[in-house]
């Protein structure tokens, strides 16, 4: 059994003294001191710098993800523990099935009516997925391709300026938005990461706009063409719709999952914590807010590519990107009108942005993606293995049917 698993299946006594011993014994092999001259009681004076420690050691041994919301719980190493304890207990399933598709949502972005400018002529290609739907690997596997640029999520098309966009992520508590971008100059101007981190800030003083930012990114990848994967796109119809607005012919990838799989993924990957409540979506029950999170973006995907020309689309699934990557990889580039490149089966190799600017491990994405080592196959039916008998709603198996995903 995978310790993660193992740990969720003990009593929450029995869960919260293996936390405290994991955390005592990780502390002391990161400290290089004996494990019994721990204090787990001390108040921490800095707990950013052991957030930073625990949080690759808690990927690796117990596939928890860290995020910026559990910082606050890092008083002390005892807190710390007890704490990544409770988040590990299984989330109690849902007592009826999600009724409300947009039921608990409050939208915090502020206003979504934008005028737009003259449209960019250059190709651009966008990834439109929910959440935990395989789109950082499909991003990595494409970004091996000569002829795409393909840089970790970018986050820009949802905003009109750079210094707007720095003020609403940091107000929402999403600062990790405006880091893929970092990693986009980094390669492109042949930039260090602190120059490249210096870029970005002076982009967002002057509230340089995103459109031209874009358009620099373009022409600097050029003769590449830009594939942007930003699931934040999905989050609400009118950002979607920015993408016909601001570009006379972009394409895009509707990448899809099964939903028990992604819901499965987005709880044990406590998307919930991640996210928060600031979309069109919310439920406090964590397995209804994965629910929400898939149906809502698969639904304003499918009514935003509904009237988008047929040769400017394609639907891809995970299932079959991993189960056959070949074929799936051969059916983008048919689409995208490159030829198939051997380096798109090899995700792994080479240098494809898959590490943080600011060395915080994996680039924005998934944050499991650098624990495997090829196309995994067997991740597929992960959470439909797992055994969780979820009762979806009807508009989800709705959509789930539209898809191909009969529940
Ligand atoms: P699980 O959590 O079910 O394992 P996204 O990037 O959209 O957040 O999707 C995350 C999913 O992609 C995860 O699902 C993860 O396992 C899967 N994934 C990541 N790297 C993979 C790989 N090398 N092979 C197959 N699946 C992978």
């Amino acid at each position: 059994m995978r310790r993660r698993e193992a740990l969720s299946e003990l009593s929450a006594g029995a869960r919260r003294k293996a936390l405290i011993d994991w955390m005592r014994a990780t502390t002391a092999a990161a400290l290089g001191m004996a494990p019994e001259r721990v204090d787990l009681d001390r108040a921490l004076a800095d707990p950013g710098q052991l957030f930073v420690l625990i949080r690759p050691r808690a990927l690796a041994d117990l596939e928890l993800a860290l995020y910026n919301y559990d910082l606050p719980f890092f008083t002390s190493l005892r807190a710390a523990a007890e704490h990544l304890a409770r988040e590990l207990a299984p989330a109690p399933l849902p007592a009826a099935p999600m009724k409300k598709l947009y039921g608990g949502g409050v939208w915090a972005w502020g206003p979504v009516d934008r005028a737009f400018a003259s449209r960019l002529d250059r190709p651009v290609v966008f990834i439109l997925s929910a959440t935990r739907t395989g789109s950082t690997l499909l991003r990595v596997m494409l970004a091996g391709h000569p002829k795409l640029f393909v840089p970790p999520e970018l986050h820009l098309l949802p905003f009109e300026g750079m210094g707007r966009r720095r003020l609403m992520v940091e107000k929402l508590g999403y600062p990790w938005m405006c880091r893929g971008l970092a990693s986009a100059l980094l390669d492109l101007g042949g930039l260090t990461p602190q120059q490249a981190n210096a870029e970005v800030a002076g982009l967002e003083r002057l509230d340089a706009p995103v459109r031209q930012v874009i358009g620099r990114l373009q022409d600097a990848a050029r003769p590449r063409v830009l594939v942007d994967k930003s699931p934040s796109t999905a989050q609400h119809p009118a950002w979607l719709g920015y993408a016909e607005r601001a570009f006379q012919n972009a394409r895009y990838i509707h990448l899809v999952r099964h939903p028990a799989a992604a819901v499965e993924s987005f709880v044990r990957m406590r998307f919930h914590r991640l996210l928060g409540r600031h979309w069109l979506v919310w439920d406090e029950n964590p397995w209804l807010y994965g629910e929400k999170c898939w149906t809502s973006a698969n639904l304003q995907i499918l009514d935003f590519l509904r009237p988008v020309a047929a040769d400017r689309q394609i639907r891809v699934s995970y299932e079959e990107l991993v189960a056959d990557p070949r074929l799936v990889a051969n059916d983008i580039c048919r689409f995208l009108g490159i030829p198939f490149d051997e380096a798109l089966l090899a995700p792994y190799s080479g240098q494809r942005h898959t590490e943080d600017v600011e060395g915080m491990g994996a680039a924005m994405g998934d944050p499991t993606f650098l624990t495997h080592s090829e196309i995994d196959g067997s991740l597929a039916q992960r959470g439909i293995r797992s055994g969780v008998a979820l009762s979806f709603g009807e508009v989800t198996r709705e959509v789930g049917t539209l898809l191909g995903y009969p529940l």
